[in-house]
Formats: structure tokens, sequence, C-alpha cells
């Protein structure tokens, strides 16, 4: 893709923001350490990388979806990148040329129900033996074949699912479960659903909000969905949308019972915030327990924005200084107890997804590299039972994405594992997949398998187990 005056307006066209135009499926070899024989199966990330000049002013969340895959078995490391063949992606590939303007254009009416492209751009989850990618404003759930990323198509769950499936669905894995959001700037605003382990939606509930929210994410616990309700409005005016962050009204956490209705949630308010990722949540003690990443001023060039703040990246109107914190919901007294835990600018947290649900003692956090721009100069092990981090930062003039816990071949224990990142030099291109071991985070590289062309900066990954690989659906 030839880019033109849009590069003027977008940074997320630049650098290793810029997307690439070829897909490759490539062998690769160690530059540094051996693969570990007890690493095995597919470390998957998603990411925008437009295939067509942008129409409009671009936004780094508006590219079309491709994953980049390093498939490890027996024979090696494999790597393969691939878009995702999204109805968007196709009719535009029998054009030539861009068909959607982007999220800071005005929304083209004309193009409803797909007012703006679904791109499957977001976030990548295992469920029921399949891989499906997904997108941040709710679309399709694209399900895509391991390890050779081809698009085998929209999961509909047998054409029980009612709804599109936002970004971040959960996994129980005590139940088998996968708990969703969709949600849309008309009514209704939010809606809740769970897709059985044999891969039926069998339940499907509207939320009781006030007004369109943008969202991101949801959590669970054993006994309850937690939905949110922050004061970042998504509203719709004068033929744009726009969000605006209301600083005089709560941020809403709703304890959705898994075994009973939307109508009996339980809200929680506290400050006004957002948040876009949460690490977990679990029951203990008589309280719910929720970690994620908070951030307190989410709007750039926010008037209301207190004097002082510090310089943060941002990514057009976001604005992103996001703490690690715990909010404690005590369900006897109602009330709610707050506190950062992790003092570093950091987000995209993971876990062991194993723990889902249930109580983790470790989050591995992306630390926030000193710029205008998203990136990331290191990875943080936070321990939530002694608040000791572990930093891993990774070369001088390279930067890392969303890393995944990847367990050891045979290990049940949450620390077991490697942390599996792609890492680019930003000033060459070069790109390489650095494996840590997750208890040795400060130690070099286990691994580090040099990468032919180049992984522009993305968004989430997934870890593929070897097991459950092998019990992928058929295509
Ligand atoms: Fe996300």
């Amino acid at each position: 893709m030839a880019i033109t005056d849009v590069a003027q307006t977008s940074p997320y066209l630049l650098g290793n923001y810029s997307p690439i135009a070829d897909e490759r499926s490539v062998d690769l070899t160690p530059v540094a350490g051996e693969i570990p024989a007890d690493l095995r199966g597919v470390f998957v990330r998603n990411g925008s990388n437009p295939r067509f000049e942008p129409v409009g002013r671009y936004h780094w969340f508006d590219g079309d979806g491709m994953i980049h895959a390093v498939h490890f078995d027996a024979d090696g490391a494999h790597y393969t990148n691939r878009w995702v063949r999204t109805t968007g992606f196709e009719a535009e590939s029998e054009t030539g040329t861009s068909m959607w303007t982007g999220i800071l254009e005005p929304p083209d009416l004309s193009k409803y129900p797909q007012v703006f492209k679904d791109t499957a751009n977001t976030d990548l989850v295992w469920f029921n033996g399949e891989l499906l990618a997904l997108w941040w404003l709710g679309g399709d759930a694209y399900r895509v074949s391991l390890p050779g990323l081809e698009t085998l198509g929209r999961e509909d769950f047998g054409g029980t699912l009612e709804t599109h499936i936002a970004a971040h669905p959960k996994v129980d894995p005590t139940t088998g479960e996968l708990l969703y959001i969709d949600f849309d700037p008309i009514p209704p605003f939010l809606t809740f659903g769970v897709v059985s382990p044999e891969g039926q939606v069998v339940r499907s509930e509207s939320v009781a909000l006030g007004g369109p929210r943008l969202q991101h994410d949801l959590a669970f616990t054993d006994d309850y969905a937690i939905v949110f309700d922050f004061p970042f409005m998504w509203e719709t005016g004068a033929g744009r949308t726009q969000l605006a962050f209301h600083r005089d009204r709560p941020s809403r956490f709703g304890l959705l019972p898994r075994g009973g209705s939307a109508t009996d949630t339980r809200w929680f308010e506290t400050d006004p915030c957002f948040m876009y990722h949460v690490a977990n949540a679990w029951q203990e003690d008589g309280t719910v327990r929720l970690i994620g990443c908070e951030i307190a001023d989410p709007l750039a060039d926010d008037h209301n924005n207190p004097p002082g703040l510090p310089d943060a990246p941002r990514v057009a109107m976001l604005r992103l200084e996001p703490y690690l914190t715990e909010w404690i919901f005590h369900l006897d007294s109602g009330a709610i107890t707050k506190r950062r835990i992790n003092d570093e600018v950091a987000e995209f947290p993971k876990i062991d997804v194993r723990r889902t649900g249930q109580r983790s003692r470790y989050t591995y956090l992306q630390r926030f590299a000193p710029m205008t721009t998203l990136a990331f100069d290191a990875v943080i092990r936070h321990d939530l039972d002694t608040a000791a981090t572990t930093t891993h930062v990774w070369p001088d003039g390279w930067f890392g994405g969303e890393t995944s816990f990847c367990p050891k071949l045979g290990s049940t224990a949450e620390a077991e594992g490697y942390l599996i990142c792609f890492v680019v030099n930003e000033t060459t291109g070069e790109s390489e997949v650095h494996v840590l071991d997750a208890e040795r985070l400060e130690d070099d590289p286990v691994c580090r398998l040099s990468v032919p062309g180049r992984v522009p900066t993305g968004y989430h990954t997934w870890w593929v187990s070897a097991d459950e690989l092998a019990h992928q659906q058929p295509s």
C-alpha cells in the first residue's frame, strides 16, 4: 500500500505502525538460545494492517485485521501472517480500494448495518476447538484455522447467535463456557451473552444502561459476570460520533448473577474512570475482587483534565495513562474499595488464562515507553501476594507488544511457563520472537528467533497449546 497524504495526519501509519503488504509462511531459526522442548503450541497476535490507502482521517483502530502466528512443534518454529478475510476485506479486494471511512470521519449511514468496516482486527480467543478473531466495536466472530491462518467464515454458533460479539470474550476454564458482550450506540446499549461448552448461545440478555457507553471488556467470577458502566459516553450528533468523559458521574460496576437474570444486576459505584482491559476477577472472603488497568483521565485535549497531567501516549482522542488497580466489592455491606497496586504506566494485562475467574497471583503488564504513541519498552510481572515486580526491558531501540503466557508442557503451576512476544527494532524494522522464562524474567531470553520481514505493532495475543491444537474442529 502506498501511503500519501493520509500519513501526514496519523503517526499510526508511520514507522513500525505502517502496514505490510505481503503474507508469508517461513521456518524460523534461533539467533540466540534454543527453542525449549516443553514449548509446543501456537502463539497468535492480531492487529490493524490496512490493505488499501485509507479514505479520510485514519485511526489506528480502523485497519484490516492481520494475524501473525508462530507455531512451535517438534520440527522447530514456523511463522505465518495472513489478513482475516472479513466481508469488508473481501469487498474491498474486489474493488481494489478502500470502501469505508474510519471512525474519525462522520458515520456513513448508507452502509448500515456495517457503518464502520468490521475488520476483526482486535482480539483472538480459543474456544471449543476454534480460534476466533474479534473486533473492538462488536462484530462477527471470524473462525481462523491454525496453523495456516485461513479464514473459515463467520461463527454464529449454529445459528443461535443473534447479536455481534465484542472483543475480549472470556472462556471460563471451570465450566467451559464463553462469556461475551455486545454494545451499540442505540438500545439495547449493552448485551451480555453466554455460549455453552458445546457451542450454542444459551443466554443473551440486555443490561439496562442509561445510554451508549464505550465498552471494551468484561470479567467474571464463579457466581457473577462483571459488566461496566463507565462515564465515557459514546455520543452521536451533528453527523458524527464522539466520546465525552463525564467527571460528575460515577463509574458503575455491575455484578450480574451468572445463575440469575440481568435485571438482578447489583451495581457498585466509585470514582469516574475508564478501563480498557481486565486482568482477572474472583470471589474471596465475601468479596469480589477485580484487577484491571484504570485510566483516570481517558480523553486527550479534555478541558476538564486536571492541570499538570503528565505526558501520555495517545491514539487520536484517547489518552492512555493506565495503572494496575484492584477494586474490591464487599458483598455484605455494598461498600467498594479501590487501590492502585502498581505504579508503572502499563497496560495489556495478561495472566495464565487457566486461572481466569479464579484467584491468580501473577499479572504480566506491558510497560509504556516514554513516547507520544503507544509502544512498550518492557514487560513486568506483578506478584499480587508480595507486590514485588520483576521487569524484562526489551533491547534498546526495540519495542515489544502484548506477551502471552505459555505453560510448559505438562505443568499446571501458575508460574511455570514462558512469555512470548514479537519484538521489533523501530529503526531497522528487524523483527524477532522472544521467548522468556516467566519465572526468570530478568534473564536474557531463553530463545530469540529472527522473523524475515517486519511485524508491525499490533494488539492482542493468545496461546493455543499443542493439546488444544490437536482438538481443533475440522474446517
Ligand atoms: Fe483490547
